[in-house]
């Protein structure tokens, strides 16, 4: 794929508007997993030493269009400020007068960073009002938000009409490359493990995926809308309806192919979701009635570790259960440790994911560590993703 790269422009004394992917996980006002703002960081020092002054522009969570304190991006500039050992500006909006003040007074090698873009609903219409003005703001577009490239937002596809210069940072041009490769020259068995929420967003893509992986393991939400698929009962878990015809149509579909599909075996249940829950193993791999599913159980974590110590090539996305409630967490680590002792050619997709090698302490076990979550997976069924195409020469 060859794409226009911030290495083979000119940079010095321009003003780059520079899309990330500062969807971080924050509780209790701190960011507790910086992997996505670490990830941006050799890009946003490259351009500084070239000599630009960056506007930094990203969203955070759902907010839908709404002012949400609780997304504000104020505590990420905070987080950048420190992982950068300098200044980061910050202003309380993304478009307007005080934005327009802030961008013009800023200096050669100053970074400034706006509020969440999706504080204004705008942005997930791809307005083209709201992509041009964002555009002003800078003399040359960089994106290297990779986990937002399959958006087509209007800071990573519709602002491509207003710029010129466009390029991929070093983010986006490293998870290019290791996608294709997954998709290209996967060594056999390749085995997709699938879990966490957003199914609708996710599961479309696992029916594109069937002609290039092997096995299939799931948890989470995912498995349990699969486990409801099947028509088994699920208790109270949590699943997505919505996704429940599609889910019955993948079965079908690997049925048809004879692909290795596996829910969990067993689940960890509980009656309530906090810390100080009682909670304990299901004897099968259905949940009774008033009962909820948050990891999945000791049976299903060996089947797992199986699945892995036979792959060749893994992708994995989503986590197990809730696993950021720590007695939900084993599942979920026990998976990201069996994948870090494996010799196989391993990605790790999606923020909680990511997050959870981190907790496990095995990152650097990790043969990629992708930014991308729904990214990730739409560009291994697609090859592609429109904030990709953007970037990519004619
Ligand atoms: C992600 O976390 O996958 C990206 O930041 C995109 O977020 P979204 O799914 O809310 O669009």
């Amino acid at each position: 794929m060859n794409l226009y790269s911030v290495e083979e422009k000119d940079y010095s004394g321009k003003r780059v508007f520079m899309r990330v992917d500062f969807n971080v996980p924050i509780k209790e006002g701190k960011v507790v997993d910086d992997t996505r703002i670490k990830a941006s960081l050799p890009t946003i020092k490259y351009l500084l030493e070239k000599g630009a002054s960056l506007i930094l522009a990203s969203h955070l969570g759902r907010p839908k269009g709404k002012v949400v304190p609780e997304m504000s991006l104020k505590v990420v500039a905070e987080r950048l400020q420190e992982l950068l050992g300098k200044e980061v500006k910050f202003v309380p909006d993304c478009i307007g007068d005080e934005v327009k003040k802030a961008v013009e007074n800023l200096q050669k090698g100053e970074v400034l960073l706006l509020e969440n873009l999706r504080f204004h609903k705008e942005e997930e219409e791809g307005d083209e009002n709201f992509a041009k003005e964002l555009a002003s703001y800078g003399d040359a577009y960089v994106n290297d938000a990779f986990g937002t490239c399959h958006r087509k937002h209007a800071s990573v596809y519709t602002i491509a009409k207003f710029c010129e210069d466009v390029a991929a940072g070093f983010l986006i041009k490293k998870e290019v490359e290791v996608l294709t490769k997954l998709l290209t020259d996967p060594e056999k068995p390749f085995l997709l493990i699938l879990g966490g929420a957003k199914v609708i967003d996710k599961i479309g893509i696992i029916k594109n995926l069937l002609d290039k992986v092997d096995t299939i393991i799931t948890g989470g939400v995912m498995a349990y809308t699969f486990i409801r698929a099947k028509n088994w009962e699920i208790g109270d878990s949590k699943i997505e309806e919505e996704a429940i015809p599609l889910a019955k149509e993948i079965i079908r579909e690997i049925n048809k192919r004879h692909l290795e599909f596996h829910t969990p075996l067993d689940h960890i249940i509980t009656n309530k979701v906090s810390e100080d829950a009682h909670y304990f193993p299901t004897e099968r791999g259905t949940i009774p009635l008033g009962w909820i599913g948050v990891d999945i159980g000791p049976q299903a974590i060996e089947e797992y570790v199986d699945c892995i110590n036979r792959a060749k090539t893994i992708f994995w996305n989503g986590p197990m259960g809730i696993y950021e409630i720590k007695p939900f967490a084993k599942g979920t680590l026990e998976i990201a440790k069996a994948i870090a002792n494996t010799d196989a050619f391993s990605v790790v997709g999606g923020g909680d994911s990511v997050a959870a090698v981190n907790e496990a302490g095995v990152a650097d076990k990790i043969s990629h560590i992708c930014t991308g979550g729904g990214a990730s997976l739409e560009f291994l069924s697609k090859g592609t993703l429109p904030g990709i195409e953007i970037l990519q020469k004619k």
